[in-house]
Order: structure tokens, then sequence, then C-alpha cells
């Protein structure tokens, strides 16, 4: 075996041309130091993606950077350069502050549970591989030049084998010598060609049990996964599938980024569970002894996971065309119930998943009759949102949102046809509370409605925020956005400036929408801002992207764009029996958090939409602009927006008397 790889070795360091066909390096995601994600495949419309083998306190490394700007500067419309960084011992933070002391201007992919850094073979700091795109296998690996060696550094190279590979590459052409000996600091694999000791991994203890806690729940006869886990021979089956899945992150899907507060029933893999994963699979996908747990998954039951409704109301049926756009669907459904209840809980099934792209659910004291008003009946009272992955919400403890008896059952449906025709039921089962409970829950949106997104740019990030005006309780975000959305954040900035990551999504897939609880609900005080900013990524190397060359406006269709932060919270001081609510204070702070570009608090000329502008020009403003500067403060836009209030109170009381 061993000769083999000697041989193997051998010809690859002087096979000529034949060494091109080296392995071809399977599609990987890793998180850089940021958490921003980082998927190979993603760059298939570069030459070339180059990736430097780095690890914190190489001196060889740090010597190399300035070279491999050089050669940034050269190749960097076609090519990419990205370092990795597989050592044990570095974590997200020690390299944030690697990256900060040296001034380090490329992102570094970490890859903590070494499983890239295994198959690729990584063995040096300092190595750069060239992989190919066109067929993603290693056209070129070793040192950048000659320059650095141990403790010997040149003022110049002589050698340039990076920039002969990558011209070689770029051309179409084969490199000369595709592989090379490399200085640099050795990383230690300790898992590396311990196949042996993979292949004792046990399916039926350890592999099987990973599988029924992450993934059984959708993959089981009836739910939503594509395929089964209902024994060993489909995960072997499988294995190939899983291994990629798990490698690129797209399954479970769910990221978060770990660092910031914990997220309740996170369904994401540990790092062990990935290493574990991957490596009895790369052992062959051993059955071992033992029973095998998953012959005891049931189907999904055609029935409410969180128990019998208090409530169920189906949707009137809507028939989906094959193809087309459907605009969004706003249906009412009259509420049966002859009594005020609290609701502690809301499901929602949809009759057909693959048209139903998203249901909001409302409800109104009122009939509101079809028309303008409809559009927004959701938001009166709202209940949650259904997209796959958040099928249902059970209310944070103490809380509940109260229905009135009458009045409607407010639905928002996106529909998207999927080539042919289909009917669609849903079904919306509410839970109750036995009695009223302390807290009213709340529901509001950080709405980013003024968003423009260049066509092309492939990181455009908008953002937007809401101000809480009384001291609040955070439960839960729902970031949203559409097919270029790629990472959403959700922070809170402070009254005296500090700034509290609570939410970061690395990798956004508009395929799953998640409403993320936060295990330990956050208090904020007054004059605290949620901002919510999400990343689109609009150019053709996306490949969710209907058009790279379409400047993107806001739209309610996916092929415009959101930027939506639903979120859940109370007010500190707001009880069930004494709830503290002034929809005017929550229009006006989403009008604020949408339109105050630089965060200023005010509204200058140039943030103001036109018919705002166009009153605050003409002077009629001048009144309520109480210190006479140039921008509107939120507090005298108030005083306005009541004033226009009494106006129109006023004006209709005259209608009334007149008629
Ligand atoms: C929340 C539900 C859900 C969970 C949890 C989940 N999956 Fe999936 N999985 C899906 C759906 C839906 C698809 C189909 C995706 C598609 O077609 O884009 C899928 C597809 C797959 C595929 C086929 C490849 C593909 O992209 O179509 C594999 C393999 C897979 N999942 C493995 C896993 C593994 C392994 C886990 C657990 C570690 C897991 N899944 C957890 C819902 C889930």
């Amino acid at each position: 075996m061993r000769s083999m790889l000697f041989l193997t070795a051998m010809f690859i360091l002087f096979g000529g041309s034949k060494a091109a066909a080296s392995e071809r390096v399977d599609n990987f995601r890793l998180l850089d130091q940021d958490h921003s994600a980082h998927e190979l495949y993603y760059h298939k419309n570069a030459k070339a993606v180059v990736l430097l083998v780095t690890m914190n306190g190489c001196p060889i490394v740090r010597n190399l950077l300035p070279d491999l700007r050089d050669i940034r500067a050269k190749f960097g419309d076609e090519v990419e350069f990205l370092l990795i960084n597989s050592s044990l011992q570095d974590t997200h933070k020690s390299i944030r502050q690697e990256v900060a002391e040296f001034g380090i201007d490329f992102p570094i992919l970490v890859d903590d549970a070494q499983l890239i850094g295994e198959t690729l073979e990584l063995d040096r700091s300092g190595e750069v591989l060239v992989i190919d795109t066109s067929n993603w296998r290693v056209a070129y690996r070793g040192p950048i030049n000659d320059r650095v060696g141990y403790e010997i550094q040149r003022n110049s190279a002589k050698a340039h084998y990076l920039t002969d590979a990558l011209a070689a590459v770029v051309a179409g052409q084969t490199v000369e010598v595709p592989k090379r000996e490399v200085f640099g600091c050795i990383i230690n694999f300790p898992e590396r060609d311990q196949k042996t000791e993979h292949a004792k991994i046990s399916y039926s203890e350890t592999i099987a049990p990973i599988l029924e806690d992450r993934c059984v729940a959708c993959h089981r006869p009836n739910a939503i996964g594509p395929w089964a886990m209902t024994s060993y021979e489909m995960i072997r089956g499988f294995s190939p599938m899983i291994r990629e899945v798990v490698r690129t992150r797209r399954m479970p899907p769910w990221e978060v980024d770990t660092n910031l507060p914990e997220i309740h029933a996170a369904r994401g893999l540990t790092l062990e569970e990935r290493k574990t994963l991957v490596h009895w699979i790369e052992a062959g996908s051993p059955r071992g002894i033992g029973e095998d747990p998953l012959l005891q998954v049931k189907p999904l039951e055609n029935g409410w996971l969180l128990g019998e409704p208090d409530l169920v109301v189906e949707a009137p049926p809507f028939t989906v065309p094959a193809t087309g756009i459907v605009e969004y669907q706003y249906p009412a459904i009259p509420n049966p119930l002859d009594r005020d209840v609290w609701v502690r809980a809301v499901s929602i099934q949809p009759g057909q998943t693959k048209v139903v792209h998203h249901i909001l659910v409302g409800t109104s004291e009122e009939v509101i009759p079809i028309g303008d008003q409809r559009r927004d009946a959701v938001f009166r009272n709202y209940l949650m949102a259904y997209a796959p992955g958040a099928e249902s919400y059970v209310y944070p403890e103490g809380t509940g949102v109260l229905v009135k008896a009458g009045g409607q059952i407010h639905l928002q449906v996106h529909y998207t046809p999927y080539g042919r025709e289909a009917t669609d039921v849903s079904k919306i089962a509410l839970y109750f509370h036995d009695k009223a409970p302390v807290h009213n829950l709340r529901q509001q949106v950080v709405l980013g409605f003024d968003l423009q997104i260049p066509s092309g740019e492939a990181r455009h990030e908008e953002r937007a925020y809401f101000e809480f005006d009384k001291p609040a309780i955070i439960y839960s975000l729902f970031p949203h956005a559409h097919f270029r959305g790629i990472e959403t954040r959700f922070d809170i900035h402070m009254p005296d400036g500090k700034v509290e990551p609570l939410l970061h999504v690395p990798r956004y897939d508009f395929n799953w929408q998640h409403n993320y609880s936060l295990a330990e609900p956050i208090k904020v005080p007054a004059g605290s801002r949620l901002v919510h900013r999400s990343v689109y990524d609009n150019s053709a190397a996306n490949p969710a992207n209907p058009d790279a060359t379409r400047e993107v406006p806001w739209g309610l269709q996916s092929h415009d764009e959101m930027l939506y932060g639903g979120f859940f919270f109370r007010w500190e001081n707001g009880t069930s029996k004494n709830p503290v609510h002034d929809e005017l204070n929550f229009q006006i702070a989403q009008f604020y958090g949408a339109l105050d570009d630089d965060f200023s608090g005010a509204l200058t000329l140039n943030e103001m939409p036109p018919w705002l502008s166009k009153l605050f020009k003409s002077g009629q403003l001048d009144r309520f602009n109480t210190n006479k500067d140039n921008a509107l403060t939120r507090s005298e836009y108030r005083a306005f927006a009541d004033y226009s209030a009494a106006e129109r109170a006023k004006n209709s009381a005259a209608n009334v008397n007149r008629q």
C-alpha cells in the first residue's frame, strides 16, 4: 500500500502532462474567520481558485502574503484567491486576531473539522493549490515561488511557480511541473489515514442515532425530505450524497453562527457529528454489528405535530396554474369562535407543499372586504408565518395572542407554480391557553422597502432598523429575503452605542425559512434599535439568481427582493391585563428604520420619500420641525402624524354631520 502511494507521488512529481489528471476536488463549503460562507463550486465562472494553506503563527505565510497580493493584482479578475486554515489549535477568534494584527486581506476558510484538509492532503502551511475550475482538479500544488525557505528570505524571487501555473491554467494549458516541495509549518491531522479506526465507528450506536436526531424528522415516509432514512441499506446507498451535503453544509438545512446567543432547538450538526458521519462514510459506511435503529422509523402521521388542536380552519381552495406568476392571495375565513381566546401556539399544514411558498396568518376583529385593506389585514393581529422549516410556532412561556370572537382569520399566501396545476387547501390549527397568559406577544418587522440592488454585484448589503421607544423583550427572529439573499444578520444597537450581535445566518437559503427563537430572550432598553442586515448576490455566479443584468427593487415576488426581518417580542411593562399598544408608533418606527439610511435618527431631505420632501420644502412642516434643522426627527414626525390623524378625524366627523 505504502509503495503504491509512493509510486503515485513520484508519478505526480515527474509525470509530465499526465499529472493534470490529479484527484477531482469535491465541492465543500466553509465559513471564514467572520463566519461568512464560501463554497468552492460557487467560483465556477473564475478560471481557477487558489487556496493558500495557512496557520496562525507561521512566519513563512506572513512573509509570503505580499507576494500573493502581487499575484492577485495580476490575476484577480479571473482567479479567486482564498486562504484555508485546517490547524487544530486555531479558532475563528484567534484567526480574526491574526487577520487584524497582520492586515490579512484575504478570507481565511476555517476547516475546523479538518475534513477538507484531510482529503486535500494538506500537509504544510505555505502551500498553494491551484484548482482548475474547468475540471475541478488540482493543476498545481507547491510553493508560491522560491523566495522564502526555512530561515531564509530573498529580496525577490527567481522562480515564480504560482504565476506560471496561473498563466498556464488561464490559457487552458497544462502546468509543466504540477507539484513541488513546500517549505512551511507542518499541520497536525491526527485523524487522517485512520480508515481502520473509522471503520470501527458503530452504525447502530453512533451513526443511526445522529441521523435520528438531526435528519429523520424530515427524512421519513410522508415527510418533506425526498427520501426516507428507514434502513441501513438506504443510508449506505445515499452515503456519497450524505457526505456531499454534510461537506457543503447543505443538510440539515440550518446554519447559524454558533458564537452568538444560543438558538432554541437548533438543528445543525455539531463539529464532532460532521466528522463522525464523513469519516464513517469515507471508511466505506460499514454496517458493523447491532440492531438497525432506523428499522423503527415511523412514517409521519398525517396529523398535527403539536397534538390535537383547539381549532382548525381551512383556507378556501385555490387552483395554482402549471406555470407563470401568481399574485399574492389574501383569503379571509370567518372566525367561527363565539368567545375570545388566547392563542398559545399555531401550526400550519399546506395542502400542496410543492406550490405553497409561504403563508402568513393573522386575525381581525372586523370583517374586512376584499380590496386594498385586505393586503395588510394579516398584520392587524399577527399569529405566525409558515414556510418550509417553520411549520409551527409555540409561543414563549407566559405569552399569548388574543383573538377576539367574530371577525376574520386572514391569510397571505404566496403560491409558486411547479409545472403542474394543483389545487391547494391549506389548514391552520390554533391551540388555546386555558386562561389569559401574563403577557401579550407582539410581532413586528424591520423593513427595508427602499432597497436597490445593482446588477451584477456579488455582495450588496442592505440594512434597516426598528427602534424600540420603550423597554422590550425580544423572543425570536425571522430573516427573509428572496433568490438573491445569501447572508443575513440581526444586531442590537444599544442607546449607549454598544452593538450586540443576535443572529447571523452565514448562508441564507431562500428554500428554507426559519423562525429563530433565542434560547434566552433578550431585554433591550428604550432607544435600542434592532438592526437587520442582509447581503444579496446579484451576480451570475449565484445559481439562484434569475437575472444578473437587472437592478433589483423591492417587491413581493421572488424575482424582486425584500429585506424583511420579522420578530416576536413583548413590551417589558405591558401585560395582557394592561396592554401597551400604539399602532401609529409601530408604523413610524418601521418607516424611519427603512428610510433613515445613515441611522442618524432624523430623515434628511434626500432620505424622505418624494411626498414628504415636497411637503417639507413647501414649508408646510415648519411648525413640526421644532429644532429648525434640515431634517425631521422621529418625535417631530410623530407630532405631524398626530396632527394629520386629528385633521382626518375632524374631516370625517364633519362629513358624517353633513350627511
Ligand atoms: C428540515 C427538514 C430536513 C432535515 C432536518 C434534513 N433534511 Fe435532507 N432534505 C430535505 C429536503 C426537503 C430535501 C430536498 C432538497 C431539495 O430538493 O432541494 C433534502 C435532501 C437531502 C439529500 C438529497 C440531496 C439533495 O440536495 O437533494 C440528502 C442526501 C439529505 N437531504 C441528507 C440529509 C441529512 C444527512 C440530514 C441530517 C444530517 C438531513 N438531510 C436533514 C429536508 C431535510
